[in-house]
């Protein structure tokens, strides 16, 4: 496994900083940290995905993100020195290397192309939250939702069709900036078209490319 926030890293030193890693394994729904905890280490993800959630002003969960094998989190609360910006936790059975926060700070201070690559990876975050911003003010719902479901499907699927993205409707809601309601009205109109099919807890897509089509 390769992490593309290390990428820059030695491969002895990167055996180093695995070798003082801890190790944790996940059980599918089992929270890593909270939302407003205090941060003492950034999680390299070996296997499984994770959900990236925040309570919004109405007590609902909106899901930020989904995160997968080689890409890390927990990473903005170290830099920042702040408590933690959302609420981690494994969508299936999932493991990590935690690094603590003063072997990461070690690693930026003598590894500066971690340091590099970690504000590109700052910025790309930027750049997206953007996109969502005007998508939020300009697209409608439905656009949203497609939008989403197609990003998904290219997160979990090989290219090749059918995908199946594990998620609630609830999530994709929670991703859509939208109501669950919303999710499900559009799915089932997709569903008509033979975009994808609706299973429980689960979406199929089995035309992507049609589904890209849809999403623009
Ligand atoms: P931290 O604030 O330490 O803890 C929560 C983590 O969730 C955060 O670090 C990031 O790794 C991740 N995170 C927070 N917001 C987003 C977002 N909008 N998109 C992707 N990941 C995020």
């Amino acid at each position: 496994m390769t992490w593309h926030l290390l990428g820059d890293l030695p491969d002895n030193e990167l055996r180093r900083v695995l070798a003082v890693a801890r190790r944790r394994k996940f059980a599918r729904g089992e929270v890593v940290f909270h939302e407003g905890d205090p941060g003492d280490a950034l999680h390299l993800i070996q296997k499984g995905r994770f959900a990236v959630r925040v309570a919004t002003p109405l007590g609902e969960r909106a899901t930020l993100a989904i995160r997968g094998p080689g890409e890390a989190f927990g990473e903005m609360a170290l830099i920042a020195d702040a408590p933690r910006s959302a609420t981690v936790s494994a969508l299936e059975p999932a493991e990590t290397f935690s690094i603590q926060q003063g072997e990461f700070d070690e690693l930026r201070r003598e590894h500066p192309g971690v340091n590099r690559i970690l504000v590109a990876v700052l910025a790309t975050a930027l750049r997206r939250m953007d996109e969502l911003i005007v998508e939020a003010f300009y697209a409608s719902a439905e656009k949203r939702v497609l939008r989403r479901v197609r990003d998904l499907a290219m997160l979990y699927g090989e290219d090749s069709a059918p995908i199946t993205i594990p998620l609630t409707q609830e999530d994709l809601g929670g991703l859509a900036g939208t109501s669950r309601a919303t999710v499900n009205r559009v799915l089932r109109e997709e569903e008509e078209r033979g975009t994808l099919t609706l299973g429980r807890g689960k979406t199929i897509v089995v035309d992507l490319e049609a589904l890209k089509l849809r999403a623009r």
